[in-house]
């Protein structure tokens, strides 16, 4: 039997996050260039989106250029932009064809006017959708969205808006980039690292981390597969014990 069809659907994740790492690798390992692996990186990416859509998983937030990835040579920096452009313009077809609404999440005032505009295009276009939520993290880093977030919270206690007394993790969930968004169940990352790299820091406290070696363009359908398999083999505890839980 395919793993598809040993999934528990009713165990299934309604939201995954992944950190898609690994094209630099995989391009070298060819004598290609990294932006070649970035490219090729593409396919992987509607995989998985058809393989969340076909399972009716609710969202996908994919790490796709960090705060920190700003640091990386120019030349690499702006082929990733222009592939984020040439990507959305023609991914929004296959969204509207498979019900995919868009969202992002990031620093987005720091991107090229281009990227952000063709952006924000995809996401209005594709706002009535009702399947798949893709949720992309340009130039996002955890660290600098709680920060924003603790400004927020800190201008509305100094306007009379909040009572410091109320602040409780709901407050802090609510004013970060995912506020509408449940948190992740699982998280993955490709390519054999083991961090996370800034991502997702306050929602990922509970999820269950899935790590392989498969560098980011070679991960295919059957990889998501095997990370949700091996998701419904875990036991979520949230700090109880397992005597608990069996109850
Ligand atoms: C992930 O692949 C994509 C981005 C960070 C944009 P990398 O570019 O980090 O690939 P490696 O880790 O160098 O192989
Ligand atoms: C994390 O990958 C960011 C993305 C996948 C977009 P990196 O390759 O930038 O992470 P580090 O630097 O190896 O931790
Ligand atoms: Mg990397």
């Amino acid at each position: 039997m395919s793993v598809k069809n040993q999934l528990i659907k009713e165990r299934l994740p309604e939201h995954v996050a992944i950190i898609m790492d690994g094209n630099g690798r995989w391009a070298k390992k060819r004598g290609n260039s990294r932006v070649f692996g970035h490219r090729s990186g593409v396919k992987a990416v509607r995989a998985v989106l058809e393989a969340a859509g076909e399972l009716e998983i609710g969202y996908i937030t994919l790490y796709a250029f960090s705060t920190e990835n700003w640091k990386r040579p120019k030349l690499e920096v702006d082929a990733l932009m222009a592939l984020l452009v040439s990507t959305i313009t023609s991914e929004t077809k296959t969204f509207m064809k498979n019900n995919v609404r868009l969202s992002v999440i990031g620093c987005i005032d720091t991107l090229p006017k281009e990227v952000k505009r063709k952006l924000v295009e995809c996401i209005e276009k594709t706002s009535q959708n009702s399947g798949l939520t893709l949720n992309l993290a340009i130039s996002y880093s955890a660290r600098w969205e709680i920060t924003d977030a603790v400004k927020k919270i800190a201008e509305q206690v100094k306007n009379n808006e909040l009572d410091v007394d109320a602040i409780d993790a709901e407050t802090i969930s609510n004013n970060l980039t995912t506020a509408n968004i449940p948190d992740p169940e699982l998280m993955i990352r490709t390519s054999g690292e083991l961090r996370i790299s800034n991502f997702l820091l306050w929602q990922l406290a509970y999820a269950e981390l899935y790590f392989c070696d498969t560098l980011w363009p070679d991960f295919q359908k059957e990889d998501f597969y095997e990370a949700l398999m091996d998701f419904q083999s875990r036991e979520r505890r949230f700090g109880k014990t397992s005597e608990q839980l069996k109850k």
